[in-house]
């Protein structure tokens, strides 16, 4: 997507937040800014408590008691800094979803695929039991789940970690958001089901024009699937650059250092990898 075309649905500015407990007050994230149209998909990588999950947390209002915010986060003409709890709550509710790294955590194991996503279906969008039914199985498959009607009446435990990221995936697009929070969506799956989720992130992207920010650890994962990247590190961007660019010609000694520890980049020359890949 050309620069000129890009209208930011999501935009970070500025963003800090320090968390005050018992009188100590801890800063987490310091001026962070980054921004996400919609079709793009954007990576926040780095370090383990570089602030990654913080700064997704604060555009869906999930921030810890006691936290201290300034700077703006626009989604649209929303700013969630400033927003009441009926606008995030609404933000959350229809704009905006997040997926998570572990599926499991996020389902009850006795409720039935179906049962998880329909109740989804009638709370949030007021629809009857049966619609709610073949909304849930046209999610499941829109994100390549094979069977959808049978998966509808299956347990968690009957259904692999992929699967179950596929359902969760499937779950966040029930409300019809504009952006996807996505955070380390693929970090407990093996290599080839890791590919296929972030197929499906990007097949969404441009088929939805969903805005897709997605938190990683892995640069080489997105360095090969992300537009442009955010290296973060202590909590702040320590460098933002098109996927291509910071890959060939990072700017910052951290991107370097992590560029420099990648197995994967032992392997290809700049001039191999790939853009886009899916
Ligand atoms: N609820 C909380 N209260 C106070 N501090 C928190 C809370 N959650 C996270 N933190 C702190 O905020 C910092 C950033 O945490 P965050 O979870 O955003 O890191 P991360 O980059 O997502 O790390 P990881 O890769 O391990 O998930 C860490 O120092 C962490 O200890
Ligand atoms: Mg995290």
């Amino acid at each position: 997507m050309a620069a000129s075309e890009r209208t930011p649905l999501l935009t970070v500015e500025e963003l800090s937040l320090s968390v005050v407990r018992h009188g100590e007050e801890r800063r987490i994230l310091s001026g962070v800014s980054l921004d996400c149209a919609p079709g793009e998909f954007v990576a926040l990588v780095g370090e383990s408590g570089s602030g990654k999950s913080m700064t997704l947390r604060t555009v869906v209002g999930l921030t810890p008691r006691g936290s201290r915010l300034s700077g703006s986060v626009r989604l649209g003409d929303i700013d969630l800094v400033t927003a009441s709890k009926a606008q995030i709550g609404e933000v959350r509710k229809k704009r905006a979803a997040m997926i998570f790294q572990d599926p499991r955590a996020h389902i009850n194991p006795y409720q039935t695929i179906g049962g998880f996503m329909c109740e989804a279906l009638r709370v949030n969008r007021g629809m009857s039991r049966s619609d709610a039914s073949a909304t849930a199985a046209r999610l499941l498959d829109e994100v390549g789940l094979f069977d959808p009607e049978a998966q509808l009446h299956k347990h968690p435990h009957e259904l692999s970690g992929g699967m179950l990221q596929r359902v969760m995936i499937a779950s966040a697009l029930a409300s019809e958001p504009e952006l996807l929070l996505a955070d380390e969506p693929t970090t407990a799956l093996d290599v080839t089901t890791q590919a296929e989720i972030i197929a499906i992130l990007q097949d969404l992207r441009a088929s939805r024009g969903l805005a897709i920010v997605l938190v990683t650890h892995d640069l080489d994962l997105a360095a090969g699937s992300c537009d442009r990247i955010s290296v973060m590190r202590y909590g702040e961007i320590v460098e933002q650059a098109e996927a291509r660019e910071l890959w060939r010609n990072s700017q910052h000694p951290y991107t370097q250092a992590l560029l420099a520890a990648m197995p994967a980049r032992l392997a290809k020359s700049p001039a191999q990898r790939p853009q886009g890949q899916s």
